[in-house]
């Protein structure tokens, strides 16, 4: 894959055919923006410990290493990415997409893109998968929320390197905002696309009602009337 970046990020690009994940390409003394990618991973990662599958070529597979300021909290950062990708796919599909906390990007309530964000010493790699030209059958079935592509959703073949580039765009120009003033500075782009809120929702044995993702990137739950927030965790709903 040839990629134009349009700013800082995607320089230096370095792409492989074939790795175990993107996430392990970048080292700690890259510049920051400097991004990996692959046409396919043998052991690709997810959240949670999960696996995270696409057919070789279908997908975008890359990872961003980022160098947050002080101040600054890095587990936010699957959520600037998810503004990023949120943005860049709506423009190539022309359908809102949704930020499921802490890291899915959703369109039509199904999961078209992931986030991953993890620490190495200083700096932050950043994960991102989207599905982009896969078939129905290419995808996981029986996920929740379930799984679709960009080509799943209006049926159009895309070339892949030219959203990536849209997305690195995307992402230099979110983050910039939020390394001046944290999630506030992107709040418009978070809390208009947050799919929780006001859904019922169960989280760690917590069960209750969504009611925002805050602008420290936590999750509000109303508790039967007390709120509380959380850091992190797996959270169901329903419709
Ligand atoms: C999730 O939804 O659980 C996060 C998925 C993150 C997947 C991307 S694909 C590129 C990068 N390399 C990995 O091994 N994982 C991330």
């Amino acid at each position: 894959m040839e990629l134009e970046p349009e700013g800082r990020f995607g320089r230096p690009f370095r792409f492989v055919r074939s790795c175990p994940s993107t996430q392990d390409l970048l080292d700690p003394a890259d510049p920051e923006g400097a991004v990996a990618a692959a046409d396919e991973q043998t052991a690709g990662r997810g959240r949670l410990g999960r696996a995270w599958v696409a057919p070789a070529g279908t997908a975008i597979l890359c990872s961003v290493i980022l160098r947050p300021p002080e101040g600054r909290r890095p587990v936010e950062l699957s959520l600037v990415a998810g503004v990023a990708v949120a943005d860049a796919v709506e423009e190539a599909l022309d359908l809102s997409a949704q930020i499921k906390w802490p890291n899915d990007v959703l369109v039509n309530r199904k999961k078209v893109a992931g986030m991953l964000a993890e620490a190495r010493d200083d700096a932050v790699v950043v994960g991102i998968g989207i599905n982009v030209n896969q078939e129905r059958d290419d995808l996981p079935a029986d996920t929740v929320p379930p799984a679709a592509s960009l080509r799943t959703t209006d049926g159009v073949e895309r070339e892949r390197a030219p959203l990536l580039a849209r997305v690195l765009a995307r992402l230099e120009q979110h983050y910039d905002l939020w390394r001046e003033g944290g999630l506030d500075a992107i709040y418009i782009d978070l809390g208009s696309r947050d799919f929780l809120r006001g859904r019922r929702i169960a989280v760690d044995g917590l069960a209750g009602t969504a009611v925002q993702i805050d602008r420290e990137g936590r999750l509000e739950i109303d508790v039967g009337g007390d709120h509380r927030t959380i850091e992190s965790g797996e959270v169901t709903y329903e419709r």
